[in-house]
């Protein structure tokens, strides 16, 4: 394969759930946060919104509030996603996408900086009343949506990198 840092990076990221209790540097959350809102977006109309979080009791709360969710309690920073659907009078498409987009740089971000991360989905978890909960933990008002948590720090697990793609899921040219 080519030799590329950033290709090196997109490769190596994987769900880091384990955390050394180390904080997370402000200018590595801040280019964290810049990297979120770089991401592409449907009509360039950037709904989300991003909610970090380093204070222990907070990530307690959004630890217990998810059931897949147990290391927010360990980690150094939490960004809760969350999309304005209504943002710039946009009709209500895309925004699922754009804050997947925008989850995904969170993700390799971190890893660019040394971090290890893990994407918890929100949007979906209805039924346990997890998006609920989370609005109620941050003061996410009424008609926001809230899409996903990263939990973030620096790692106390390693995981082998990807590699080239499944052939078996890779189509030249036509199915
Ligand atoms: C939409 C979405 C929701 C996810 N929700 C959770 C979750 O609630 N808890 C969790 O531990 N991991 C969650 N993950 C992480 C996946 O389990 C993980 O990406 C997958 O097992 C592949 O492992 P990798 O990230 O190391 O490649 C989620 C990932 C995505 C994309």
């Amino acid at each position: 394969m080519v030799e590329n840092e950033t290709i090196k990076i997109i490769l190596s990221r994987r769900s880091i759930r384990r955390y050394k209790d180390k904080p997370v540097e402000r200018e590595k959350i801040d280019a964290i946060l810049a990297c979120a809102a770089a991401a592409p977006s449907a009509n360039n109309f950037r709904p989300w919104h991003f909610i970090e979080t380093t204070d222990r009791q907070t990530l307690g709360a959004l630890a217990d509030a998810h059931p897949y969710g147990k290391m927010i309690a360990e980690a150094g920073v939490a960004i809760v996603v969350c999309a304005e659907k209504e943002r710039n009078k946009a009709v209500d498409v895309w925004w699922e996408e754009d804050c997947g987009a925008a989850m995904e740089n969170i993700l390799v971000a971190a890893a660019a900086l040394g971090l290890g991360s893990v994407w918890l989905g929100v949007l979906h978890h209805g039924p346990s009343g997890v998006p609920e909960k989370v609005r109620k933990i941050l003061g996410i008002p009424a008609d926001v949506q809230v899409v996903a948590i990263a939990s973030i720090g620096y790692g106390a697990e390693t995981k082998p990198p990807y590699g080239e793609a499944d052939p078996a899921l890779v189509h030249k040219g036509r199915w």
